[in-house]
């Protein structure tokens, strides 16, 4: 995630309940040998698990049970997301970058950023990254083609069944021939429609036949994620990052939304220019439209 040479301290929070788990974690990561970990810290403390770090990935959140609202479920995140960013605003790095997994996890990446306000604005993520992976498989799998020969399909807005995952701007190499993804495709109503909802629903499938939610496709998000934030992303590939708008796309400032990126020196760069048909700007609008509504929400919550 760091590169080949870049040695790395883990820093490891938990909850009290499961501290003992995490203690059988450890174990394992002391036989995992691994040449790169120079040393863990185990916490149930948000302040000792943030102090000095140079990268947070907040995987925990609350998650959703049967019967319960999304009210409830942004009020029970609310509380998790004060404690990790007043944390973060406190004993981390100033360069900190902060990655949030948790869902929902734009609006909680919105609310860490709300208690950590020395941490600059831009220095928080959500990920989207899933997402994105899943959208080029799905091509892939379609044109019977390696994933490696899918690039610049992207995801505009909320981790959620209401993102757009966006084939327009993405080619693929077919034979050797480069092609968009519409001319490689040839079926417009698919990828305005079977494609979308696939890659939309993908998080509720993979709970529904595991009884759990996604883990390892998640956590190579992560590590695709954070890999291209610091050392670069690959010349000529755009991903997918969900960041704090700039107004970019028309996109109002203010929540966190998933648009398409390049990343160099450690910096992600909004792509612009990119052309955005009708029916691309309904679907931005509607899954801006729910974040806009999460925010409210959100913010309402930690008020009461
Ligand atoms: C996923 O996309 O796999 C997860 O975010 C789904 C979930 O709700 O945990």
């Amino acid at each position: 995630m760091f590169g080949p040479d870049q040695d790395v301290i883990l820093h490891l929070l938990e909850v009290p309940f499961v501290l003992e788990a995490l203690n059988g974690v450890v174990l394992e990561l002391e036989d995992g040998g691994y040449p790169l970990l120079r040393g863990i810290v185990a916490t149930t403390e948000a302040e000792v698990a943030f102090k000095d770090v140079d990268v947070a990935i907040l995987v925990g959140a609350f998650p959703r049970k049967e019967g319960m609202e999304r009210s409830d479920l942004l009020n029970k995140n609310a509380g998790i997301f004060k404690v990790q960013g007043e944390a973060i605003d406190k004993v981390a790095k100033k360069s900190v970058k902060v990655l949030v997994v948790g869902n929902p996890a734009n609006t909680n990446a919105l609310l860490c950023q709300h208690y950590a306000p020395s941490i600059p604005k831009e220095n928080f993520s959500a990920l989207t990254r899933l997402d994105h992976n899943r959208a080029k498989a799905q091509i892939a799998k379609k044109l019977n083609i390696p994933v490696r020969d899918v690039h610049n399909v992207v995801i505009w807005g909320n981790h959620s069944s209401t993102q757009y995952p966006d084939a327009d701007h993405g080619h693929v190499l077919v034979n050797g021939e480069k092609k968009s993804v519409r001319d490689a495709v040839k079926d417009d109503k698919y990828l305005e429609s079977d494609f979308i909802t696939t890659v939309q629903k993908r998080g509720a499938a993979i709970i529904a036949a595991r009884k759990l939610s996604s883990a390892m496709s998640a956590a190579n998000a992560i590590v695709d994620h954070v890999r291209d934030w610091v050392l670069g992303s690959p010349e000529g590939e755009i991903i997918s990052m969900a960041v704090p708008s700039d107004g970019s796309y028309g996109i109002p400032e203010g929540v966190i939304y998933s648009f398409p990126v390049t990343c160099k020196g450690g910096k992600y760069t909004i792509v612009q220019g990119q052309h955005i048909s009708e029916f691309a700007r309904k679907k931005m609008q509607a899954t801006y439209d729910e974040l806009a509504d999460e925010k409210q929400a959100a913010f309402d919550s930690i008020k009461q």
